[in-house]
């Protein structure tokens, strides 16, 4: 017996996303970025399922990558942040690990260890202004690594800060500064777009691209959804009811009494809570699928548990009714909306409370 509460991913999903990408930037190469575990879905779980299709993986730190290693991953595997101290070159090395690099404290390590690496991406802050250096750092950086004979191919990355947002020109200005700096280096492979650029910019030819989000089904843009943008979501995230009563119009619910029934229905209190991963933040009226009905949260969201009312119908409400807080039919992203976050925030911070299924059930079309 355990709580009814499973988190269900559909692996072809994931690899049918990946497909999609490449598909949408047929002339690049592409990571399939699989940190923060996955962005919540299961590194290993994942990456096993996709080691024979993809191009690499991109992990954000060195101990990501090792436990994909560990268990016997086979692709390269690029570190987004590059490294964090001196000895995870020798590891990079001995491993085969891809790293981006932005400043000489990286350089110098790189250049005292001796390590050969196959892959360096050089960092250029396009106006981000989080990590990487200006053009002439750049342009000195790819001069020592290709100098030091360690390294294999040195390329050229750059991270978006608005490409979500297309009504805002400063993806069009990252990516010409990108563009004149790629120029004044000479000849050199490019690593820009995200999920977000790589569905709806124009990012250069070739290269390499790196979906996170699109991955998982899920939107990068706010007001759109996943299956909105033809992408599969790979997480159904379900219960069960676990209590059921009846509201007359005016009594309230939960921690702070903050839900006031209007009319008198059904109420049915669900397996899941903040301490499953469930955002505490979500206001009432977030959707839920209720039986197969269109329901919705009403009440606050507590440890275990979240109360929810059928949002039309008044269908009788039993104990053991299936109960899903997102996947295809809930989409992840208007969950976020209601708790006035986004869907990355939702399924990266799922603890390891609910059952993990993975199964590969959705046809791959790609
Ligand atoms: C450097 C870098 N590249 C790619 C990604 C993937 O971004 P997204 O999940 O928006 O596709 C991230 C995610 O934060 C990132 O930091």
């Amino acid at each position: 017996m355990a709580r009814p509460l499973t988190a269900t991913i559909d692996l072809n999903a994931i690899l049918h996303n990946y497909r999609y990408a490449k598909k949408l930037q047929p002339t690049c190469k592409a990571f399939a970025v699989v940190k923060s575990n996955a962005y919540g879905h299961g590194a290993i779980e994942v990456a096993k399922h996709l080691d024979e299709e993809v191009d690499a993986f991109a992990v954000a730190a060195i101990e990501e990558a090792m436990s994909l290693r560990e268990a016997d991953v086979k692709s390269s595997i690029m570190l987004l942040e590059g490294v964090f101290e001196a000895e995870e070159w020798a590891l990079c090395e001995q491993y085969g690990f891809w790293a981006a690099i932005e400043n000489d404290t990286q350089l110098t390590w790189l250049l005292d260890s001796e390590a050969k690496i196959e892959k360096v991406f050089v960092k250029l802050d396009t106006g981000m202004h989080r990590l990487g250096t200006d053009k002439n750092g750049a342009k000195l950086l790819v001069e020592k690594l290709k100098e030091s004979g360690l390294v294999g191919e040195v390329l050229l990355m750059t991270h978006f800060a608005c490409a979500d947002d297309l009504s805002d020109i400063t993806t069009m200005e990252q990516l010409t500064y990108f563009e004149q700096t790629r120029r004044s280096i000479g000849s050199i492979e490019a690593s820009v777009a995200n999920s977000a650029a790589i569905m709806k910019w124009s990012v250069p030819e070739g290269g390499w691209i790196r979906p996170g989000i699109m991955l998982y089904g899920i939107s990068p843009f706010a007001g759109l959804t996943g299956q909105q943008l033809g992408l599969v979501p790979a997480m159904t995230l379900s219960s069960k009811v676990i209590s059921v009563r009846s509201l007359k119009q005016g009594e309230k619910v939960g921690y702070g009494l903050s839900y006031v029934a209007k009319k008198d229905h059904q109420l049915a209190t669900v397996a899941i809570g903040y301490g499953d991963g469930y955002p505490r933040h979500a206001q009432h009226g977030a959707p839920v699928k209720l039986n197969g009905q269109s329901g919705e949260l009403a009440g606050r969201v507590s440890m275990d548990m979240i109360t929810v009312k059928l949002s039309n119908s008044d269908q009788s409400l039993e104990i053991g009714q299936e109960v899903v807080l997102w996947g295809e039919e809930v989409p992840v992203e208007e969950v976020a909306e209601f708790a006035g976050t986004i869907g990355y925030e939702l399924v990266t911070r799922m603890t390891s409370r609910p059952n993990y299924r993975y199964q590969a059930f959705n046809e791959i079309k790609l």
